[in-house]
C-alpha cells in the first residue's frame, strides 16, 4: 500500500536515487574565535564527510542583556585561515540581518523554538534565561539552511548538547547530532573562547575545575554513587582555589538533564563559576563500568 512507516519513509529518502552516491554533508556551527576545541570537532567533521561547512555567527538571541555580546571575541579573517587550514569547504558567517532580517533588534517579534521547561530549569537555564531558546532557534535555522546530514557539537556544552538531541528528536529534523570529547590544554583547562579574557594567573588558577571533576570521577570509581558525597568532592576542591566563586555544581541524567540522587549508571557531572568577570563551565560523564 501507500502508507508507510516514518522509519520507512527515511529509507525510501536514501533510496530513492540509488546510482547517484550521495555527498555527506557536515555542519560546525560556531561563534567563530575558533580555538583548538572547535578544531577538534571540525577534524572530527573532516574525517567522516565528503563536505565540510562551519558556521560563524554570534547569535545575539542566546545572550542575555548583561551578558557579553558587545566583547565577545570576534576574529573572522583568523577563523577563515584556521578552517582553510582544516579542510574547510565552506565558512557560512552571515550577518545578522541575513539571519533574522529588520527583527534582529526586536527578537520578540520572531517565531522561536522553545526547549523543554525541564531541560531548562536547572544548570545554567536559571542563571541564563531565555539563552537556549535562543541557542535552539539558531541551531535550527541553521540545520534548516545548510540541511547537513550531521551536525557536530562538543561536549563542553553538555546542557546544550542535550537540548539540541531532543530538538532534533521532537521536530523529526533530519540531521544527525554527533557529540564530540571536550578539548582541553595541558593543565585541564577546556578550550573556550572565553579563556581570552583570562589572566595568565587565572588560567592556571581555572584548571582547578577539572581538578575538582577528577577527584569526583576518582571517587566514583572507587563505587560512590550518592550525589551528595560526589558534589561535596567537587565543592571541595573548587574551594582550594579561594578566588572561584561557585554558580552551581550539580549532578544529572546526561540525557534528560534531571538531578540525581544517585547515579545508577550514568550521570552528568557539571559546574559553572565565575574568575574574576570570567564565566567558566566544565562537566564529566561518570559512567560505572
Ligand atoms: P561556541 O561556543 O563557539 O562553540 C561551538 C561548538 O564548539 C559547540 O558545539 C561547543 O560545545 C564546541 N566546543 C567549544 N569548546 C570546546 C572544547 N573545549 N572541546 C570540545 N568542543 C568545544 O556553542 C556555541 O558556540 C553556540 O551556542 C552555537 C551552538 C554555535 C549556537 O549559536
Amino acid at each position: 500500500g501507500l502508507r508507510c512507516s516514518l522509519a520507512q519513509l527515511s529509507k525510501e529518502s536514501s533510496d530513492r536515487f540509488p546510482n547517484s552516491p550521495k555527498k555527506s554533508v557536515a555542519l560546525v556551527p560556531t561563534m567563530g574565535a575558533l580555538h583548538a576545541g572547535h578544531q577538534s570537532l571540525i577534524h572530527r567533521a573532516r574525517q567522516e564527510n565528503d563536505v565540510v561547512v562551519v558556521s560563524i555567527f554570534v547569535n545575539p538571541l542566546q545572550f542575555g542583556p548583561q551578558e557579553d555580546l558587545a566583547h565577545y571575541p570576534r576574529n573572522l579573517a583568523a577563523d577563515q585561515q584556521l578552517c582553510a587550514a582544516a579542510g574547510v569547504d565552506i565558512v557560512f558567517a552571515p550577518t545578522a540581518a541575513a539571519l533574522y532580517g529588520d527583527d534582529a533588534q526586536n527578537p520578540e517579534s520572531l517565531t522561536q523554538i522553545i526547549p523543554p521547561a525541564p531541560m531548562t530549569t536547572v544548570l545554567c537555564g536559571p542563571f541564563r534565561p531565555g539563552h537556549f531558546q535562543g541557542v535552539a532557534t539558531v541551531v535550527t535555522k541553521l540545520l534548516n539552511i545548510v540541511q547537513p546530514d550531521r551536525a557536530y557539537f562538543g561536549r563542553k556544552d553538555a546542557q546544550q548538547l542535550a537540548i539540541l538531541q531532543r530538538l532534533v528528536q521532537d521536530l523529526n529534523l533530519p540531521s544527525q547530532i554527533v557529540p564530540c570529547a571536550i578539548a582541553r590544554e595541558a593543565n585541564g583547562l577546556a578550550y573556550s573562547s572565553r579563556n581570552q579574557y583570562l589572566s595568565a594567573t587565572e588560567r592556571s588558577q581555572a584548571a582547578v575545575l577539572y581538578r575538582s571533576l577528577q577527584a569526583a570521577a576518582a571517587a566514583f570509581q572507587t563505587g560512590v554513587r550518592d550525589s551528595e558525597t560526589l558534589l561535596k568532592t567537587v565543592q571541595a576542591e573548587l574551594e582550594t582555589v579561594p578566588e572561584i566563586r561557585i554558580e552551581y555544581v550539580e549532578l544529572v541524567h546526561p540525557e534528560t538533564l534531571v538531578p540525581l540522587k544517585t547515579v545508577e549508571t550514568v550521570g552528568l557531572l557539571a559546574i559553572a563559576a565565575y574568575l574574576s568577570q570570567t564565566r567558566l563551565i566544565d562537566n564529566m560523564l561518570l559512567r560505572s563500568r
